[in-house]
């Protein structure tokens, strides 16, 4: 299937888990993708899809910094003529709750989870207007939309997330952009990050009872990625095995 033949992606925190799964199945769709993270592994990550036959390439980017941007950006150009689609992805977990919290940690997690991706759309948007439309995919979380007493500094970044991705949705439009931005708010995914979140008996919360696989989020990330999309912005998707539906 050749559903993002000719076009460009740049995936942040692509080095594993859902980013990774990210880059692999727009690489089998077609796309050229600029792998990025902070981690050099993903040099790894991105030297075994060249071997798959792939187009892909590795940069290092840390999302609280503009100049990686800019560098970013400009390799996505240089190397594969521009910029179609960028996938918000980096994240890190925090918790806390609203007395022992330490503002520290909530700006260590704003930092990467929404100011990343906040950087990332004022860096994208001159690029992809170059070749006159374009779809970025903010990966949000279901703890956007959960109230839980002590995850509050990774809840309140991806809350922040929806309200961000909706205003910039708008904003593009509004200027006559055919630049599409949207949120995917992902329930339990079997990647590192859900070994760090450690909550045991989690699958049998899940209504479809098995946990989420990188795939699962990449498969509707390649849908808002793709021209099946294109009425579709500031949107909020929920790949969760429907544990949405269970708790709202
Ligand atoms: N795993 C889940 O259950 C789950 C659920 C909902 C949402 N998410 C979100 O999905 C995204 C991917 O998480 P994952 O589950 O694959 O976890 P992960 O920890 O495997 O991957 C996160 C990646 O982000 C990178 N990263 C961290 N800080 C960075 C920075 N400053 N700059 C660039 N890269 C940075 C890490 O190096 C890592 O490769 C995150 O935004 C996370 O919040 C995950």
């Amino acid at each position: 299937m050749n559903e993002l033949a000719g076009k460009v992606a740049l995936v942040t925190g692509a080095a594993r888990g859902i980013g990774a799964g990210i880059a692999r199945l727009f690489c089998e769709e077609g796309a050229a993708v600029l792998l990025t993270d902070i981690l050099a592994s993903g040099e790894e990550t991105a030297a075994a899809l060249r071997e798959d036959g792939y187009r892909a390439e590795f940069l290092k980017l840390d999302v609280r910094e503009d100049a990686d941007w800019a560098s970013a950006i400009q390799t996505a150009s240089d190397h594969f003529g521009g910029l179609d689609i960028l996938v918000n992805n980096a994240g890190v977990w925090g918790t806390g709750d609203i007395e022992t919290m330490d503002f520290a940690e909530l700006e260590r997690v704003y930092a990467v989870n929404f100011y990343g991706a906040f950087r990332g759309i004022r860096h994208a948007l001159p690029e992809m207007r170059k070749r006159e439309g374009g779809s970025i995919i903010n990966i949000a979380s279901l703890s956007s939309e959960l109230t839980q007493s002590n995850t509050l500094p990774y809840a309140l970044s991806k809350n922040m997330i929806t309200k961000l991705t909706k205003a910039a949705a708008l904003h593009c439009t509004e200027k006559g952009d055919a630049i599409r931005i949207n949120s995917i708010h992902p329930g339990p995914i079997d990647t590192q990050m859900m070994v760090e979140v450690n909550m045991p008996g989690m699958v049998d919360a899940i209504p479809m009872k098995r946990m989420g696989q990188p795939k699962d989020v990449a498969e509707v990330a390649l849908f808002l990625a793709s021209d099946r999309s294109t009425w579709v912005t500031g949107a909020e998707m929920f790949p969760d095995g429907g544990l949405k539906a269970g708790v709202s």
